[in-house]
């Protein structure tokens, strides 16, 4: 579609339109991928845009040793790597200014001291006003260990109108238990409105344009139920593999790194009643009531609804790609999945009997996801006696990977003397109406910490419900190992099984189904 006028510009709270106000920013594990990945590239997009204070600084930590300077010159470099555009050399000497470092081992309380030490001559330094927030980059076995060695510091005391907040990367938690430990854990030294946890899929536009798309358009919502939804197909396909993360992932598999957040994130906003605010907790009680709605899977249910697989050497643009079980990291063995399809079903008014498929996987055909509604057939065929035999069923998708965009599928009458129908494309394209420049998904997420909206990050009830959704599948998997991986190759759909749980109840994959 052609690019067009955006008629109305409508803000709808939170408008990220000034900058954050003074604080500090303390980055736990700031050596590490994901701060050169994510958090510097998303750091400076603010800064390109306007919306960091003056009074801003940055203290990286990790185990590391490294001066103020090396450490500036090794996020200079990384920063040229993966910045998402042009670096503009005045705003990036601006951010450098602004970058300090400690080194210490995280369960290391001299580190601790450290920390509060430098933090207290930054706050002088920047005007901060002793705020301050932590980000926890990582390894997930030191998220409770950092909480409770900087509550015994002090550093996440409140006092005198200031404000302590730490952002916590996922996973979060292995499993429910483990979820509720760490959220006990960090409870104790942390008040819910201090918690910050991260899924960075809330941070991309398109899956923010869900509560847009569905709340602030009267058209849909009528239709947006089990009287006129025949199922839902979300689908999240990489063609990447486990690149360097191969260790971390023998241990996560694909069920618990995608499924009980990110996949979750987008059931929720898919199915959530309209929240009576755009409050923090008043959309976050709307998303918990879906996922605590999810039917709960029984052993046998497992069987029949959940499929795993795990890819082996295949072909990927015209490349050859080597198997899971050779990726550095990963045992010749590996029983770890790589690719998860999933029956659910949501046992409220609105969604009751309606079929959610889920799937996710590595080293698939191609990148893609979607959220694909499929609504029921027009009543009866009333072309029967035309070469019309089956009508297209319609779908509304909502693209969010790598195009991302809005579409309706629809039949037409093709052209002629005769009574024809073929599929057609109505399509929103978010580049061609707003030009979205490149952001890592961070950008907004750091900034809504800093100003204290909570709305895109998980409430702890989230996190738990996520982990009782999938807690049945991993227990009845670890208890039947797969026998028969790898069971898809690089480059494809993913194993056999995932197109026959559709098959069964007379559905196709939209995208790749056989
Ligand atoms: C991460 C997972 O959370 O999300 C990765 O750990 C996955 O394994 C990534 O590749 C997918 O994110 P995106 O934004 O590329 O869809």
């Amino acid at each position: 579609m052609a690019a067009a006028n955006v008629l109305d510009v409508v803000s709808a709270p939170p408008a990220r339109t000034r900058p954050a106000g003074p604080c500090l920013m303390v980055i736990f594990g700031a050596t590490g991928d994901l701060t050169s990945r994510k958090l510097v590239p998303a750091l400076y997009n603010l800064l390109r845009a306007g919306l960091l204070s003056d009074r801003f600084a940055i203290l990286g930590a990790s185990r590391d040793s490294y001066s103020d300077e090396a450490f500036r010159a090794m996020v200079r470099q990384r920063l040229t790597l993966f910045a998402t555009g042009a670096v503009d050399d005045e705003k990036l000497q601006w951010l450098l200014e602004r970058i300090f470092y400690v080194g210490g081992s995280f369960d290391d309380p001299a580190l601790y001291t450290r920390v509060a030490d430098r933090l207290a001559a930054l706050d002088q330094q920047f005007q901060t006003r002793g705020n301050y927030f932590f980000y926890f980059a990582t390894a997930p076995t030191f998220f409770a260990e950092i909480t409770r060695r900087l509550g015994q510091s002090g550093l996440l005391t409140q006092a005198d109108g200031s404000w302590r907040r730490v952002i916590i990367e996922k996973p979060f938690g292995s499993d429910l238990a483990s979820a509720r430990s760490l959220n006990t854990e960090i409870k104790k030294v942390l008040e819910e409105n201090q918690i910050y946890r991260i899924d960075h899929y809330l941070g991309k536009e398109t899956v923010q344009n869900m509560l847009a798309f569905r709340f602030g358009n009267g058209i849909f919502e009528p239709v947006w139920n089990r009287r006129y939804v025949q199922h839902v197909q979300i689908t999240v396909a990489e063609t990447v593999g486990v690149e360097r993360r191969g260790g971390y992932f023998e241990h996560a598999g694909t069920l618990r790194d995608m499924v009980p957040n990110h996949m979750m994130q987008l059931v929720s906003l898919t199915c959530m009643e309209p929240p009576i605010s755009f409050s923090a907790n008043a959309v976050r009680d709307e998303q918990a009531k879906v996922v605590h709605a999810i039917q709960p899977m029984k052993a046998e249910d497992v069987l029949s609804r959940a499929v795993r697989g795990q890819y082996g050497d295949g072909i990927i643009d015209s490349q050859g790609v080597t198997a899971y079980r050779q990726e550095p990291g990963v045992a010749p063995d590996s029983r770890t999945e790589t690719f998860v399809a999933l029956k659910l079903f949501i046992d409220n008014w609105r969604w009751a009997s309606v079929p959610f498929y889920l799937r996710t996987g590595k080293r698939m055909a191609e990148r893609h996801t979607e959220i694909a509604i499929q609504f029921r057939r027009a009543p009866f065929v009333l072309f029967r006696d035309t070469p019309v035999e089956k009508l297209h069923p319609n779908y509304l998708v909502i693209h969010i990977a790598p195009d991302e965009g809005i579409s309706l599928h629809f039949s037409a009458k093709i052209p002629g003397p005769q009574m024809r129908l073929g599929g057609v494309d109505m399509r929103f394209n978010y580049a061609d109406y707003f030009g979205t420049a490149p952001n890592t998904g961070y950008e907004i997420l750091l900034y809504d910490c800093m100003v204290g909206d909570q709305t895109l990050f998980q409430r702890a009830d989230m996190v738990e419900a996520g982990w009782s959704v999938v807690d049945p599948v991993l227990d009845l998997w670890t208890a039947l190992p797969p026998r028969d991986f790898p069971n898809y190759p690089a480059g494809s759909w993913g194993p056999h099984a995932s197109d026959e749980l559709l098959r069964r109840d007379g559905a196709q994959w939209r995208v790749g189904g056989a």
